[in-house]
């Protein structure tokens, strides 16, 4: 019995990190201790505002979201904007096409963040942190996942600050070394430095600290109900706790006058 669950146990691990280990070349990926990591983690709702603004002022140029309803940006766990805030914020930043008036008119909270797409753009964030797995190891196993999730925010991060300043042309495109991007040469040029972004409280805008902030808001992007799910899941594991112990004291108790006896044939 022991045997055949740990041969199936490992054929699963095999099979779910098949796609890892084929992968190969991964590029190097920090680890960052974001809150939203562990059991109890949650968003830091300065920080999603922070990240936020780094996406509008920079990435917004090349990259959509265009799963994300702006509305979304006042959901409790978020950002957690007021209504008022999400309606100035959108009218602000972004222009919509508008089927009715067949025009472009500013966005309302009510319309999703664009689809930004064409020559040089780049493919839409709204679910990249949680495409792209930073931790691999040990040995491509993806073992390490369980403790240090699968690190999509550590990888954009690594990703923005990963580049090494070279540069080489392939087939009339620029291509720029990244230390953290598979293959190490992406046609992304370098975003970000220290003090791309001015933030209004004053933050700490190193470089780094730009690369997680928009890091950290593009996992909220790829999970905004994480939080809830953390809880959901909680609760049923304390559910499930409290019934394996009830039906084994039940099981227990059933069987208590008939342990022991001799059997008379
Ligand atoms: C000038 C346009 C431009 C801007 C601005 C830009 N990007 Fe990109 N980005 C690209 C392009 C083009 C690619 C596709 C690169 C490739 O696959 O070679 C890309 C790819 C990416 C990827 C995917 C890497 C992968 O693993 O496939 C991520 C993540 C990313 N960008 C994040 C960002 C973030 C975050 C910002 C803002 C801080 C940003 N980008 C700003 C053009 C841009």
């Amino acid at each position: 019995m022991i045997k055949t669950l740990t041969t199936s146990a490992i054929m699963a691990l095999a099979l779910t990190t098949g796609g890892a280990l084929a992968a190969g070349d991964q590029g190097h990926i920090e680890d960052i201790a974001f809150s939203f990591e562990g059991p109890f983690g949650k968003y830091d709702q300065e920080q999603l505002r922070r990240g936020l603004k780094v996406y509008t002022e920079v990435c917004s140029a090349c990259h959509g979201l265009r799963y994300v309803p702006l509305r979304t940006l006042a959901d409790p766990g978020g950002p957690n904007f007021t209504e008022d805030e999400v309606r100035a914020y959108a009218a602000e930043n972004f222009f919509v096409y508008d089927a009715e008036l067949d025009e472009d008119r500013p966005a309302k909270p009510s319309d999703f963040f664009p689809t930004v797409s064409g020559e040089g753009m780049g493919p839409d964030l709204s679910l990249m942190a949680k495409a792209r797995a930073g931790f691999h190891g040990p040995a491509g196993t993806g073992i390490n996942q369980l403790v240090r999730g699968i690190g999509g925010a550590e990888y954009i991060a690594s990703f923005l600050t990963g580049f090494t300043g070279e540069e080489q042309e392939v087939a009339g495109s620029i291509l720029y070394g990244n230390t953290a991007f598979p293959g190490g040469w992406v046609s992304m040029a370098p975003q970000i430095e220290d003090g791309t972004v001015d933030y209004d409280d004053g933050h700490n805008n190193s470089a780094h600290h730009i690369a997680e902030d928009v890091s950290a808001f593009l996992m909220w992007t790829a999970e905004p109900k994480m939080m809830a799910r953390k809880q959901a899941g909680f609760v049923s594991v304390l559910m499930l706790v409290l019934l394996t112990s009830l039906l084994y004291l039940t099981n227990k108790k059933l069987w208590a006058p008939h342990k022991g006896k001799k059997v008379d044939i």
